[in-house]
């Protein structure tokens, strides 16, 4: 009996490190940027006509994207460039790192407010959105 609960003892410690490690900032801003890629290509799909135009769908994946800029800036704890896409420069500049996500917030607040307006009124503001999206990543970003 003292076997098998010292057994599970160690089976709850593996789960509770697997669980911290899924927790990490880096783990955290990547799944972060996974869920605005996701965002981008749903809306993208809109644009190619692989799916119906819906505004308030494209909205809501536009509130989506602001929406993490605020965390996502705090996930960089120094030292965690090893082991991610994260360029050393973000730490060397990290006011202007942070300036990429104030603008990533505007662009996609402004998006959002203009997919209601249909796929025209969209088309402008999702272009400047996904410039910013590409400024941060090629002064930030390891290409992949
Ligand atoms: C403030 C700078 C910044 C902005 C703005 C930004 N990104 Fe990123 N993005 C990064 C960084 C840095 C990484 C690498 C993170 C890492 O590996 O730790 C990344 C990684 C990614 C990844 C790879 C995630 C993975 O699976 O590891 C995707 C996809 C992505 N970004 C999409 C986007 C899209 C789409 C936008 C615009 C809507 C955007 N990003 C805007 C900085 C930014």
């Amino acid at each position: 009996m003292k076997r098998i609960i010292i057994a599970l003892a160690i089976g709850c410690t593996v789960l509770a490190g697997a669980a911290i490690a899924q927790e990490s900032p880096i783990k955290k801003r990547q799944a972060l940027m996974k869920q605005n890629g996701e965002a981008t290509d749903l809306i993208v799909k809109m644009f190619k006509g692989e799916t119906p135009y819906d505004g308030a769908a494209a909205a809501a994946a536009l509130t989506k994207i602001g929406g993490m800029a605020d965390e996502f800036i705090t996930l960089f704890p120094e030292g965690t460039a090893k082991d991610s896409y994260a360029k050393p420069e973000i730490w060397q500049n990290k006011a202007d790192f942070d300036s990429w996500a104030v603008k990533l917030k505007e662009d996609s607040a402004k998006a959002a407010t203009a997919a209601a307006g249909g796929m025209d009124a969209l088309q402008p503001a999702f272009a400047e959105l996904g410039q910013t999206c590409r400024g941060c990543h090629e002064k930030y970003r390891v290409p992949q």
